[in-house]
């Protein structure tokens, strides 16, 4: 089988903030749930490039809209890597094939005789980049951007949507799982009893230069929805016939406020064209923050960059697909998340691991040990533990990504409940009960090999960690259907070391808000300091905190840098350019300050998160450098200031 997801092509008016992200991560955690069921897979994320908003916001920057788009779309690309997002290809509309496609179908359809020139009046939303009908205002406004809308006169091409009508609602009627969940189709069902007028699908030059031309008349260029939806084909190769492998597997991801274009403008370009309807359109919420809707004017943005980096690219992930019920708002806090990763993930799921783990090694050795006769709890641990994958796959396909969640750690409760059922510290105690405790000690490994299994699209790099753990004898754990068996650790391996999955976040963390409402006073912080001092204000911005070196190591390629792992109290990697001035023996231990505040960069491949602070003097031989630590014994994390 084959599975095309696809995220809306993001306009490159903003920057990349949780809404976005969510979208996204959505579409790589299906993709990778896709590629463990044995499909083939292709994803697709992008930047939306033309239009009036892209031109305005160049403006407002003072650059040309192709040095503006350059930049943002930049942006959106380096922000997936943070969130272990991994597209297969990042389409842009100023890419070169996108523009040779556009007008490809545009010329198809031109031909076709389903685009007309006329003469239009209509009210116009920026914001939406689209006409309004009278009926979606509220109150004079649209509701999405609160402003009037603007009255427009002028001639334009049309596309003939309306004679497609009947067609698309046969379409959603006949294919219940055309547009998911239920609530959005019945809103589109309903939009489509109105009378459908014809789509707009071109802006004469005189008015906005910046956009593909029609191919057949040069004083227009193309509506940015018109170019935007085809984006879809483009990234397949379309019109080559190779297309078509993945587009029968296509599934489009959108939130709510995009639902008209993709749910009807989309399907009756499609008719046009001859080519088939995509599959599915998935529908979601949105996120609003502190129960309140995002903007920057609030200065309550929550960046993604921001999020990973405090919480963990794997909290984020969980975060964001266990708390949201798919189809419905939700909102997002700093307690909420921190409530997540202290509770579900390093009490629940973290505290499992490595009690199994540790017992393990204490009892057998850090051998897998072979199992036992059954007794019931076992063969109702087994049991639970298929249940689970079974709902999991249910949920997971139909993206209901909190259920498939919800019934995860239902089965991690089960576990650590068979832990304290069976009491292995007291069968250790018993060589009589040896038996008992291999088969004890087995299972809870094979319900971890399980869970590792099912949580590889949602949480890469902990599952990474834990199938580390968990030794060779894990075996593959690439296809749900055949590693989902209950079974298949195999006995005599050995486990491997492994770190905390989920180290417990700081007290300042859980309490520390999402973002930084904007006040008066702080405003001005922002602003250049006199005489190159800085405010009390602005020194308290910056995060210093005591860390623990855990490990060093040279970075390859480098003769100033070192990999260090610090604790503080989380793990987390600093790159510093100390290695000429310590061995990396020396620095192991030690506690030095951080600046643990800082954006995370990229030096020579690695992703570094804070700074090292240091003291350098200048001497005759050179310089000399020496790393901050601090008086006395005081725990990893601690804050400095
Ligand atoms: N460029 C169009 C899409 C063209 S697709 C052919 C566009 N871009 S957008 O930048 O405004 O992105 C809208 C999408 O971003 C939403 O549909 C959703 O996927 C995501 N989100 C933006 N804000 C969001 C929230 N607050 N919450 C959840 N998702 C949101 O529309």
């Amino acid at each position: 089988m084959t599975t095309y997801i696809t995220t809306p092509i993001y306009y490159v008016n903003a920057q990349p903030h949780i809404g976005h992200a969510y979208t996204t991560i959505v579409a790589d955690t299906y993709s990778r749930f896709c590629r463990l069921c044995g499909d083939s897979v292709r994803f697709q994320t992008g930047t939306d490039e033309h239009g009036d908003k892209i031109v305005e916001a160049a403006e407002k920057e003072g650059v040309t809209p192709r040095e503006y788009v350059d930049t943002i779309s930049a942006m959106f690309r380096k922000t997936w890597p943070l969130l272990d997002v991994e597209a297969d290809r990042y389409i842009r509309t100023t890419d070169s094939d996108h523009i040779a496609v556009v007008q490809n179908i545009l010329q198809q359809v031109y031909d076709k005789g389903d685009i007309y020139f006329d003469k239009y009046t209509g009210l116009y939303c920026k914001g939406c980049e689209r006409y309004l009908t009278e009926k979606e205002l509220v109150d004079g406004k649209c509701p999405d951007h609160q402003k009037a809308p603007e009255l427009i006169e002028e001639e334009n091409y049309f596309f003939r949507m309306s004679k497609y009508r009947q067609q698309l609602v046969e379409h959603i009627e006949t294919h219940p799982d055309f547009i998911t969940p239920e609530r959005y189709r019945n809103e589109v069902l309903s939009l489509l009893k109105e009378p459908l007028g014809d789509l707009c699908i071109s802006r004469p030059k005189s008015r906005l230069t910046w956009g593909i031309e029609l191919p057949f008349d040069k004083n227009f260029v193309t509506y940015v929805w018109f170019d935007a939806l085809i984006n879809y084909l483009t990234g397949l190769g379309y019109p080559r016939e190779e297309y078509c492998s993945f587009w029968a597997g296509c599934e489009h991801l959108i939130a709510k406020d995009i639902l008209k274009p993709h749910a009807v403008y989309w399907p009756t370009m499609l008719f046009s064209l001859g080519v088939p309807l995509y599959q599915k359109l998935h529908v979601h919420g949105f996120w609003n923050v502190d129960d309140t809707k995002m903007s920057k004017s609030l200065g309550n943005v929550v960046r993604p960059g921001d999020l990973a980096s405090t919480y963990g690219i794997d909290t984020m992930r969980y975060f964001l697909l266990r708390e949201m019920s798919f189809g419905l708002d939700s909102s997002f806090s700093a307690t909420l998340i921190a409530g997540r990763h202290n509770s579900d993930l390093a009490n629940d799921l973290g505290n499992l691991f490595s009690r199994a783990q540790a017992m393990v090694k204490k009892y057998r050795g850090g051998r897998v040990p072979q199992p036992q006769q059954e007794e019931e709890k076992d063969v109702q641990l087994r049991a639970a533990a298929e249940k689970m994958v079974q709902l999991y796959r249910r949920h997971m396909a139909a993206f209901e990504f909190h259920l498939a969640l919800q019934a995860v750690w239902e089965f991690v409760g089960l576990a650590n409940k068979y832990i304290v059922e069976n009491e292995p510290w007291m069968l250790a105690k018993d060589t009589a009960l040896s038996a008992r405790l291999d088969t004890v000690l087995y299972n809870l490994l094979e319900s971890l090999r399980l869970l590792t299994l099912v949580l590889q699209p949602i949480m890469p790099q902990a599952a990474a960690k834990m199938a580390a753990g968990l030794g060779a004898g894990a075996g593959e754990l690439a296809n749900l259907d055949r590693d989902g068996c209950w079974g298949r650790l195999v006995a005599g391996s050995h486990l491997a070391e492994s770190e905390a999955l989920f180290p417990r976040l700081a007290k300042e963390k859980e309490k520390k808000p999402a973002t930084k409402r904007k006040k008066p006073a702080e405003q001005k912080d922002n602003e250049v300091a006199e005489e190159g001092l800085v405010s009390f204000e602005q020194c308290k911005k910056l995060d210093l905190r005591v860390a623990e070196i855990v490990s060093a190591e040279a970075v390859k390629g480098s003769e100033k840098l070192y990999k260090l792992v610090v604790r503080a109290p989380g793990e987390r990697v600093i790159v510093a350019g100390i290695a000429q001035y310590y061995s990396a023996a020396e620095l192991v231990g030690k506690k030095v300050v951080i600046v643990a505040n800082l954006k995370p960069a990229k030096l020579m491949g690695i992703v570094s998160q804070g700074m090292v602070l240091a003291a350098r003097e200048k001497t005759e031989n050179g310089d000399r450098l020496v790393v901050t630590t601090v008086d006395g014994d005081i725990a990893p994390g601690s804050s400095v200031g």
